[in-house]
C-alpha cells in the first residue's frame, strides 16, 4: 500500500486518472469496442468484456485498498465467488465456514458439488485443521460470518493454510478494508459483495475479488474474460462513488451499532444479541417466533428488506430470506433459528432508530 492513509485513497479514487481535461470525477467509458491503428497496435483496451477503463479504475482501487496485486470487478458477489471456484477441479475439497451467506451455500451445494467439488463445513479452527485431507486445496471463510457474526482469527487460520500449501479465501463483505485487510494477515484471495458496504447506497449489484499473487490473478483474469460476468461501466462508477465515503459511513454504522447492541441487550423481548463489537451488523433473537412478523410489520424507519451495508437501516429475517435455501435442519443446527433477526444498522440518527425499535417492541402483545 502507498504511504497515504486509507481515507485518502478512498476519497481520491479515480482522480487524476484522465489527464486531457483534468476531470476530478472519472468519466464513464461506455464504448464496447476500441479502435486500433493497425495489427498489434492496441491502446490496452480492445473489447469491453476483456477490459474497460472505468472498471479498471475500480479494480485498481480495490487491489490497493486490500493490499493485493490484482483486482477484478464482477456483476455480483455471487459471480465473483463462482469465478473463484473455477480455480478448482473435480475431486478437490474446500473447507468452508459452516455459518455462511445462504447464496454461497446454495452455489456450493447446488452447483459446484455436482461438478465434483466437495465442501467440508467447519465451525472452529480445530474443525478446519481436522478437515484437511490430501484432496483439500483451500479454505473459504467469512469473518464475521453471516448471520451469526462469528469472527475467525485470519492470522491463525493462515498459518494452517500456509503450512499445508492451501489457498485461503476470505469473504470480507461485512468488515471491508476499513476494519480488516485479510491479505495483510495471510489470506491469498479476498472477495466482496460490493453491493453492500463498499457501494453503500442500496443501488447497485457488484462483486469484487483481490488476489495476492500474480499467478492466481492471471488465472482469474482468464476466467473473467472467458465467462464475462463483468461489472458494467456505469455500475463500476457507482461502486467507486460509494467507496469514496466508505470510511465515514463505516464509522457511523459502527457507532450506531454499538449503541443499538447495548439497547437490545437490555430488552426483555430479546434473548441474545450477536455483535462482535465492530462494524454495523447485529443479529439478535426474539423470545418468541410469533413476535417476528408483528415486530417487522411495526417498524417505521427500519425497512424489512433483504440486503445490508447501505446507508438505510434494513432488518432481515434469515430463515425466509437470505438463508432460506439452507435446509431447515442444517440452518437450525447452525443457530439460524426461526427467532433470529439480522439488522444492518444504517447511518440514521441512533435515537431515531432506538425509538423505532421501542415502538416495534411495544406493539407486541406480550
Ligand atoms: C457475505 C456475503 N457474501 C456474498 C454475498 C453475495 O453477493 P451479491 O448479492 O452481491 O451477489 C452476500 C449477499 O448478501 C453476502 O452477504
Amino acid at each position: 500500500m502507498t504511504t497515504v492513509k486509507i481515507e485518502t485513497l478512498l476519497a481520491q479514487i479515480g482522480n487524476r486518472s484522465e489527464t486531457q481535461t483534468g476531470t476530478v470525477n472519472p468519466p464513464v467509458y461506455f464504448s464496447t469496442a476500441y479502435r486500433h491503428n493497425g495489427i498489434g497496435e492496441s491502446t490496452g483496451f480492445d473489447y469491453i468484456r476483456t477490459g474497460n477503463p472505468t472498471r479498471k479504475l475500480l479494480e485498481e482501487a480495490i487491489a490497493e485498498l486490500e493490499g493485493g496485486k490484482q483486482g477484478f470487478a464482477f456483476s455480483s458477489g455471487m459471480a465473483a465467488i463462482h469465478s473463484l471456484l473455477c480455480l478448482f477441479s473435480p475431486g478437490d475439497e474446500i473447507a468452508v465456514s459452516a455459518d455462511l451467506y445462504g447464496g454461497t451455500y446454495r452455489l456450493f451445494e447446488q452447483i459446484w458439488k455436482t461438478y465434483g467439488i466437495k465442501f467440508n463445513y467447519c465451525h472452529t479452527y480445530e474443525d478446519f485443521a481436522e478437515s484437511i485431507t490430501e484432496n483439500t486445496k483451500a479454505f473459504f471463510i467469512e469473518t464475521p460470518t453471516n448471520p451469526l457474526m462469528q469472527e475467525m482469527d485470519i492470522k491463525e487460520i493462515a498459518q494452517l493454510t500456509q503450512s499445508n500449501n492451501l489457498l485461503l479465501l476470505v469473504d470480507n463483505t461485512f468488515y471491508t478494508p476499513i476494519l480488516q485487510r485479510p491479505i495483510e494477515q495471510g489470506a491469498d484471495i479476498v472477495v466482496h459483495s460490493a453491493t453492500k458496504y463498499l457501494a453503500g447506497h442500496n443501488d447497485v449489484l457488484a462483486g469484487l475479488i483481490v488476489s495476492k499473487s500474480k499467478e492466481v490473478g492471471a488465472r482469474l483474469e482468464e476466467y473473467q474474460n472467458a465467462t464475462g460476468a463483468v461489472l458494467p461501466p456505469f455500475d463500476s462508477w457507482l461502486v467507486m462513488r460509494g467507496m469514496k465515503t466508505l470510511s465515514l459511513r463505516m464509522r457511523q454504522h459502527e457507532e450506531n451499532a454499538k449503541i443499538i447492541s447495548r439497547f437490545l441487550r437490555e430488552r426483555e423481548e430479546v434473548t441474545d444479541v450477536l455483535y462482535p463489537g465492530k462494524g454495523g451488523m447485529i443479529s439478535f433473537r426474539l423470545k418468541s417466533e410469533e413476535w417476528i412478523n408483528p415486530f417487522l410489520k411495526s417498524l417505521r424507519i427500519i425497512s424489512f428488506a433483504e440486503s445490508l451495508g447501505g446507508v438505510e437501516s434494513l432488518m432481515t429475517y434469515p430463515a425466509t430470506q437470505t438463508h432460506a435455501d439452507i435446509p431447515e435442519e442444517v440452518r437450525t443446527q447452525n443457530g439460524i433459528c426461526n427467532c433470529l433477526l439480522r439488522y444492518s444498522v444504517g447511518i440514521e440518527h441512533a435515537n431515531d432508530l432506538i425509538d423505532d425499535l421501542i415502538q416495534a417492541f411495544e406493539s407486541l402483545s406480550i
